[in-house]
């Protein structure tokens, strides 16, 4: 069976005379039948990571480590190579604001049976999956509601069938009705098989789907383990902190601003808004390498 095993990923991009450090050492694996929530503040590198497992990066960035999907390593394949055995048909992406990506001059319809050509799948049941219905699918984009228009970006990266769906904040300005269908089809995908991950800001939403979760901070993973031990016992101050500011929990979001990318301390990069810093925290923390894992020298 084929993983995504992403192992130390680093994305740095070149800006003027500064280094943006926009992803840090990153490692994760992803299996079919799983749900993964890649969650962060704005930001924090989680559509550069997305970014780079598909190729999509500009000419100012600069990758390190592998994400071996079976004996492919996707950060050394040529763009032909991803293209031709990878997008689309291995993972599927659903991009941060799907409408701006789809052809305004074209229907829903023509773009999905199109991409369904490419990629040898079969239109109808791709919208059906992806909860449209025929009607929709004669709509210009212009003519679709937020809630359609994602809709249609999920049926195009499903058409091509990919085992992995990365779907990236899939569920930003939807009304929490539609939020929760959307999960519960993502939901649907992973028990059928596949494997999804999701990219989101929102805890709330990978409270119910996730059946792990990695938090990103400052271009670093800082905690990965079973969704409800992240959520429910959180061993990074950040990750609790983010923990306790889901709704139903009231408590304050996290004061302080992260630090700039470009601009990273030595030491561990949430220092400046952790209660819990000691002259430990100086040193860079290391990600624990255990089923709950965590990059803290004073872990809750
Ligand atoms: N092409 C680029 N050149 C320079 N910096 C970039 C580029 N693309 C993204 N960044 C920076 O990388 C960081 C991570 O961005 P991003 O992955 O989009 O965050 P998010 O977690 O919100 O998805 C941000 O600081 C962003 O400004
Ligand atoms: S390493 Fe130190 S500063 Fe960083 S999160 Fe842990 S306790 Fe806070
Ligand atoms: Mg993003």
């Amino acid at each position: 069976m084929v993983n995504l095993e992403i192992d130390r990923v680093s994305v740095r991009f070149a800006l003027g005379g500064a280094t943006v450090e926009a992803v840090n050492d990153v490692s994760l694996r992803i299996r079919p039948g799983e749900c993964v929530a890649l969650v962060g503040e704005s930001g924090c590198g989680k559509t550069v990571l997305a970014s780079a497992l598909l190729g999509f990066l500009p000419g100012n960035a600069e990758t390190t480590g592998s994400a071996r999907l079976g004996e492919l390593d996707l950060l050394a394949a040529t763009d032909q190579e991803l293209a031709r055995t990878v997008r689309g048909r291995q993972i599927g992406l659903v991009p941060q604001s799907p409408a701006s990506h789809l052809t305004p001059v074209r229907t829903a319809r023509s773009q999905l049976e199109e991409a369904a050509r490419v990629l040898g799948g079969d239109a109808e049941s791709a919208a059906r999956r992806a909860g449209l219905l025929p009607e929709h699918l004669d709509r210009y984009p212009h003519e679709l509601s937020g809630g359609m228009a994602q809709r249609v970006a999920n049926a195009l990266a499903l058409v091509g069938d990919p085992w992995l769906l990365i779907a990236d904040e899939p569920t930003t300005g939807l009304d929490r009705d539609l939020v929760d269908g959307l999960l519960d089809e993502f939901r649907r995908l992973a028990d059928d098989g596949h494997a999804v991950l999701l990219i989101t800001h929102d805890l709330a939403a990978a409270h119910r789907i996730a059946d792990r979760i990695a938090v990103m901070y400052a271009g670093r993973i800082v905690e990965v383990g079973p969704a409800h031990e992240v959520l429910d016992a959180a061993r990074h101050p950040y990750a609790r902190g983010l923990a306790n500011a889901l709704p139903e929990r009231d408590f304050l979001p996290i004061p302080g601003q992260p630090p700039l990318l470009t601009d990273l301390p030595d030491g561990c990069a949430f220092a400046p808004r952790c209660a819990q810093a000691t002259a430990l925290c100086e040193e860079r923390p290391v990600l624990t390498d255990d089923p709950h894992a965590v990059a803290c020298h004073v872990p809750c």
